[in-house]
Parts: C-alpha cells; structure tokens; sequence
C-alpha cells in the first residue's frame, strides 16, 4: 500500500467498501480502511477519529504517521478544514498548501529524539511536495474543481479560535490560512520520506475578519460541498503512476 488520504474535519471516509485494519506502532494503535482502487488499496486515515473525537491538540500525530509508514504509504493528500485570513479566499474555496507558519506550543514535533541515534535535521525548503501539488492541480483541471490558489498555513495549538490581534499578526506574517492540525504531521511525512500535500477547505472566516463571530453551521456546509469532489481528484492522481525521484521528499533528512 503505497498511497494515503488522511482526512481531516469532515472528511470521515472514502466512500465505498472498505477493509478496516488496525496497525500497531510504537506509539499506540492506529486504526486505518482500506479501499481498493484498481489492482491496489489505497489508505484512508481520519484525523480525529471516526467520529471526530480526538481535538487538535491531542492527536496522536506520530502513531497516524507512523502506522502509515509501516503500511508502506509513500505519498499522502490530506485534506485540512482551515479559517481564512486572506480576504481572496471566502468560505466553501479550496487552496493548496505551500508552506506553514508553526504557532504550535505542546505536541512532540519530531520523530528524532536523541537516545543514541544520529541527530536529525529535516530541510523544509518545500514542505509540501510539489509534485503532489502539481498533480493535484491537474486533476481538479478534469474532475471541474475551483482551486482558489496556494496559501501558507498558520498552525496554531488549538483547540480554541483565535483572538482578534492574533489574526492580525498572522496577516501581517504571511499566513492566508488558519487551522490546528498541519503541524506536526507535514513535518513528520518529511521525517518519514514521504510526499505530502494538503488541500485547504475554507470553513470559516478568520476571527475579526467579519463582524460576527465564527459559525460552527458554516463549516459542516462549506465542508460538504467540497468532500467528494476531493477524494475524486485524490484518487485520479494515486492511479498514476508516481516517481519520488522527481521530487526531494524522500532525501530530505540530514543527520550529523
Ligand atoms: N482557526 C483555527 N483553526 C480552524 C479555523 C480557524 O478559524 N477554522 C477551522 N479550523
């Protein structure tokens, strides 16, 4: 099984039949579907659990990962419910993610933690593959899906939304987007070698950036529209056939 989708906020399954597994990992089990696609079974990962009963903050990040590296997954569209802080993207607009600002506090952020092994520094010269990216692009082209354009993701700890003068500041950085689960997982795919992208779905404007306050309702709507439509493009990009040679996410790890 070399392909994954992990989904995030309300993205809860592939559709169609599926074989559920659990995988055991040093860091807790993990349990994944798998759906056969063609002559292959691709990965299907939620984020938060089944039911959306795991918060931002207290993912098992380096399980999920892990567990799909041991499955032998080697590229990962994820898909992220994010805020908006960029007044071009509006609720219900897809973006592609092409880099991040890391607001985390709390959460273990890498794979490397000392005890003997070599020390490892991973480059985040693009943190998301471009590759993946590209082809992404070139499937929502046929599948008739808007991509609204690429923006940088704001990662903050969560699970609360953000303050008014936060939003500001993340304007004033860079940011167009805001969501709580980017980090660590874009990280460790690259700790792990693996290419990973990540489609934005805009639920909600950013605090402050309307006048009222954000709308939980607003974000199931926005979400539904844009589920399927994803998984369609995901899944004609993972029936060709992949190269990690045309990209650097598998040889992006330096150890001293
Ligand atoms: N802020 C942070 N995370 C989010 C938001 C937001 O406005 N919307 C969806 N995830």
């Amino acid at each position: 099984m070399k392909k994954a989708i992990i989904g995030g906020t309300g993205v809860y399954g592939m559709g169609g039949e599926a074989r559920i597994e659990t995988v055991t990992t040093p860091y807790g089990p993990v349990e994944v579907d798998l759906v056969t696609l063609g002559n292959e079974e691709v990965v299907f990962l939620a984020r938060h659990g089944k039911k959306h009963s795991v918060p931002p903050h207290l993912i098992n990040y380096r399980a999920n990962m892990k567990a799909l590296e041991q499955l032998g997954v080697k590229w990962i569209y994820a898909t992220a419910a994010v805020g908006s802080c960029n007044e071009d993207f509006a609720p219900g607009d897809l973006v592609v993610i092409n880099d991040f600002l890391d607001f985390t506090k709390n959460r273990p952020v890498t794979f490397f933690e000392g005890g003997g092994e070599p020390v490892g520094h991973v480059d985040m010269t693009t943190p998301y593959c471009p590759m993946l990216r590209d082809h992404f692009m070139a499937a929502a082209k046929v599948e008739n899906i808007t991509v609204k354009g690429e923006g940088v993701y704001v990662c903050t700890e969560g699970p609360r939304f953000e303050s008014h003068q936060e939003i500001r500041m993340f304007r004033m950085l860079g940011g167009d987007v805001v969501g709580m689960t980017n980090i660590p997982e874009a990280i460790f795919a690259k700790e792990l070698g693996m290419c990973y992208a990540t489609v934005g779905m805009i639920s909600n404007w950013c605090t402050g950036m309307q006048q009222e306050q954000i709308a939980l309702h607003d974000i199931e709507t926005a979400l539904g529209n844009n589920k399927e439509k994803l998984t369609r493009a995901f899944l004609r990009v993972f029936d060709q056939s992949l190269d990690q040679q045309q990209c650097t996410c598998n040889r992006s790890v330096v150890t001293l």
